[in-house]
């Protein structure tokens, strides 16, 4: 197999660039195809516990420690009555969002058992599109009152005498967008979600308020002068191959191609927060984020198939390197934005463009489960200035455009528990192995590293039924031999964590 030139990486260990919060390594669920019903839970099956929650799929979920679990919309939650689905008898309700019935089995009470089943914390978005701004404070009460008021006390009678304390509330999704249910203009925007945040806040002050953004300035500036002291977040949303109407995947090429993208993203909101003066105060939720954008053809169609078009988005085949090599990426992009990107949500965990795939008799893990299973297990929370200063790249052509995509995406991290330094290193390149010179710190023990590797044995492997691990995580015990020469050889369309121990 043929190499790359080497490129060099350095790490300045002593200029610390932040502490990465954990919430960028969390989920979301909507009430979409098969991600609640039939993916976190499933009563008739034999997997499941006695109130239906797959524990295959628990466990797992648990494992790459997800720190926090939006819920339950997306465009789901803006004709969504929180109301429906509580108490014992619930009726179901027509979903207006996504054109199913909802049979309101899986509610609030459900999605707290389910946090604490997975260790993950609750983040819980509002109906800002069909619903009012008492729903959502009424929603603030049956959650995080002690007792006062008919819907905390709703909440005892409902069996749950303590608070469920949720922190992190949204004040609706993408209302922005045309295609959302009650989407709202620039105008009316500011003063419903200064409202909404006036009444959730009276009920319990302690909580932390989002608001759907784009990175717009005229979006923002009207969202934060109306509404600015009252947010703590403001919530961003992307999704790079855009499959919403065709099922055409873009190839590993385009997708690193994407990667690039990532990044203008966060510094088109980070320069608005700052021209805003809001640097500091509010902080960035990318709230949900993947590569493939979810497939649901036709939803304003009469005639057309609406539904049979999402099983689309469940074929393994489509879930391959270029998923990881991406998915690792943005990951990187957070850690190096560490200061202002506070959450990101990857949307979704569990079925449709998920980590984790569910069938009747187990679950499959997908590529993207591997690298959220590295950088929460061996990436510490201090990230250190790393720069790539000799770097090979190879070209894409991306509408029509020759693209310079850059072989390696390289961070280092530090644990402020414990010694030793992570390097999170990606080789994007599609086929060819590729050396990577480190530059790094005195105090570690170059004479011994272990490197966690992600990698198929082609771009395109994935996994399924037939074939659950041909991705994996392998381990790598690495020698440096020559002693001031450290040169690490780097698989094609890897994503790979080095660590090290200090002398
Ligand atoms: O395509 C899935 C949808 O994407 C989510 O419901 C919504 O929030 C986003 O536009």
């Amino acid at each position: 197999m043929s190499k790359t030139k080497q490129s060099t990486v350095y790490i300045e260990s002593r200029r610390i660039t932040g502490i990465r919060d954990a919430k960028i390594y969390g989920h979301f669920l909507e009430h979409f195809h098969r991600q609640i019903y039939g993916g976190i839970i499933d009563p008739e099956s034999p997997l499941s516990n006695e109130k239906g929650f797959r524990l295959d799929v628990i466990h797992t979920l648990k494992d790459i420690q997800p720190a926090v679990i939006r819920w339950p919309g997306g465009c789901f939650v803006s004709a969504y009555h929180w109301k429906d689905g509580i108490g014992i008898k619930r009726e179901p309700a027509f979903d207006k969002a996504w054109r199913v019935e909802e049979s309101n089995i899986f509610g609030t009470d459900e999605y707290m058992e389910f946090c604490k089943l997975t260790g993950s914390e609750p983040y819980i978005c509002t109906n800002a599109g069909s619903g009012t701004q008492e729903e959502m404070s009424d929603w603030v009460e049956y959650c995080n009152q002690r007792s006062e008021g008919k819907w905390a006390k709703l909440r005892i009678e409902n069996g749950h005498p303590e608070p469920f304390n949720v922190k992190y509330w949204s004040i609706g999704n993408e209302n922005y967008g045309s295609w959302e249910i009650g989407a709202k203009s620039l105008k009316e925007w500011g003063r419903y979600v200064k409202e909404a945040a006036k009444m959730m806040k009276r009920v319990d002050p302690n909580i932390e308020l989002l608001a759907p953004s784009i990175s717009e300035l005229d979006w923002n500036q009207n969202l934060l002068l109306e509404a600015g002291d009252f947010l703590d977040w403001i919530s961003i949303h992307h999704y790079w191959d855009q499959l919403w109407q065709d099922n055409k995947l873009s190839s590993y090429e385009t997708c690193m191609a994407y990667t690039l993208q990532i990044q203008d993203k966060i510094t088109k909101t980070r320069n608005i927060l700052g021209a805003l003066g809001y640097i500091g105060k509010i902080r960035i939720a990318f709230d949900e984020w993947n590569l493939r954008g979810w497939h649901h053809p036709n939803i304003d169609s009469g005639t057309k198939d609406y539904l049979l078009a999402r099983d689309k988005n469940d074929i393994n085949s489509s879930y391959t390197m270029a998923d990881a090599v991406f998915s690792a990426c943005f990951l990187n992009s957070c850690l190096r934005n560490c200061d202002v990107v506070g959450m990101a949500n990857f949307a979704p965990t569990v079925n449709t463009r998920g980590a984790i795939y569910t069938y009747k008799k187990g679950i499959i893990l997908r590529t993207t489960y591997f690298v959220f299973e590295l950088y929460t297990k061996y990436m510490g929370d201090t990230v250190i200035d790393t720069w790539l200063q000799k770097k090979e790249s190879f070209t894409v052509t991306l509408e029509g455009k020759q693209i310079d995509v850059p072989v390696f995406d390289v961070i280092a991290t530090k644990d402020s528990r414990q010694n030793g330094l992570s390097v999170a290193i990606i080789n994007r390149h599609p086929d060819k192995t590729s050396e990577l010179n480190l530059e790094g710190p005195d105090f570690i023990d170059y004479s011994s590293a272990v490197m966690y590797s992600i990698s198929g044995a082609s771009k395109d492997s994935f996994n399924d039924i037939k074939n659950p691990s041909n991705v994996k995580i392998k381990k790598t015990s690495i020698q440096f031999s020559i002693k001031d020469k450290k040169t690490v050889e780097v698989l094609p369309h890897s994503v790979n964590i080095l660590v090290f121990s200090t002398t």
